[in-house]
């Protein structure tokens, strides 16, 4: 008796909202990451990431390198690569070349940490493609060396 008590319980606080956790995201319904950068981000930064996507010669400025840890920083910016894509944390950049994301990327919510241990509710396909140029930093980054 005590026993089904504690399960409702349970059930209760799990319907509460979705958690996810690392690549979780890639696993859940709609286009794969991979998918979401190939058609929106590839023609600038390349299929790489490198910066060198077909249109990258024709615009005012560079793509970034999206593979490289020394320009986007480190630990690995999940949040200001999901802000940026999504163009909430550039509002006051009107000479921006890359377009903002945030309409395109809208979509299921899920409860996400980014990193700081909050859970913030953030549109699944933004944390798919964030976590998409994650991999391309991984396998294209320089290499991990260890302090002497
Ligand atoms: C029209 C070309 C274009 C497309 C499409 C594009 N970008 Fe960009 N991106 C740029 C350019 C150019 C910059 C350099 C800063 C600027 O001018 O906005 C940039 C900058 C960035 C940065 C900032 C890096 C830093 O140093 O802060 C990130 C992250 C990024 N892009 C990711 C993406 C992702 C992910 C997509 C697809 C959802 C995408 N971009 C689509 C052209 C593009």
């Amino acid at each position: 008796m005590a026993q089904k008590m504690a399960w409702t319980g349970l059930g209760g606080t799990v319907a509460l909202g979705l958690v996810l956790a690392g690549c979780a995201a890639q696993q859940m319904g709609g286009p794969s990451g991979k998918q979401l950068y190939l058609q929106n981000c590839a023609s600038c930064h390349g299929e790489s990431g490198r910066g060198d996507g077909p249109l990258a010669d024709g615009l005012d400025r560079r793509p970034a390198d999206l593979t490289r840890k020394p320009d986007i920083g480190e630990p690995f910016p999940t949040a200001h690569i999901m802000g940026y894509v999504h163009g909430y944390n550039r509002r006051d950049a009107p000479d921006e070349v890359m377009p903002q994301f945030g309409e395109d990327f809208e979509g299921q919510t899920v409860l996400y940490d980014i990193g700081d241990g909050i859970l913030t509710p953030t549109p699944l396909p933004l944390i798919k493609v964030a976590e998409y140029v994650r991999t391309l930093q991984d396998e294209g980054g320089a290499e991990e060396t260890p302090e002497p």
